[in-house]
């Protein structure tokens, strides 16, 4: 049995160690929105919080999240209100088929909470291993702007 901080909630899991980090969020702790897209840390439609980083849950074992801290999108919310990347991306209506888009939001959060107000290539640079094949990305790129301000 392993333990770990999840959404803010303890949660103990009957999990192999070795388990990737997004089985265990997906397939034990029945917290679908994070995605599984290439499973070789490629894409980041897995992108989860580690103690406040963004990291790729699917290349990262369910132990290394021992004593630590874990958000997924659905713990992303700011007592009970939606986090503001979350309202930017329903104010620009920034997904198209919507399946990166969980992974998107989680670097963005990641990005703006350490940077308040980012550059266009602050912006580039903190989204560039996250994936759209629909092309989001300049309304990703207004997104972070209108929940920067
Ligand atoms: Fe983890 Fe693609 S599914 S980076």
């Amino acid at each position: 049995m392993l333990e770990i901080k999840l959404n803010g909630e303890a949660v103990t899991l009957d999990a192999d160690p070795a388990m990737p980090l997004l089985y265990a969020i997906r397939d034990l702790a029945q917290l679908t929105g994070t995605k599984f897209g290439c499973g070789m840390g490629l894409c980041g439609a897995c992108t989860v919080h580690l103690d406040g980083q963004p990291i790729r849950s699917c290349v990262t074992p369910v132990s290394a999240a021992v004593g630590k801290s874990i958000t997924t999108i659905e713990g992303l919310k700011v007592e009970q209100a939606l986090h503001p990347v979350q309202q930017a991306w329903i104010n620009n209506k920034v997904p198209q088929c919507g399946y990166c888009q969980s992974g998107q939001m989680m670097s963005a959060a990641a990005l703006l909470a350490t940077n308040s107000s980012p550059s266009d290539d602050d912006i580039d640079v903190a989204m560039q291993g996250n994936i759209c094949r629909c092309g989001t990305y300049p309304r990703i790129r207004a997104a972070i702007k209108e929940a920067a301000s």
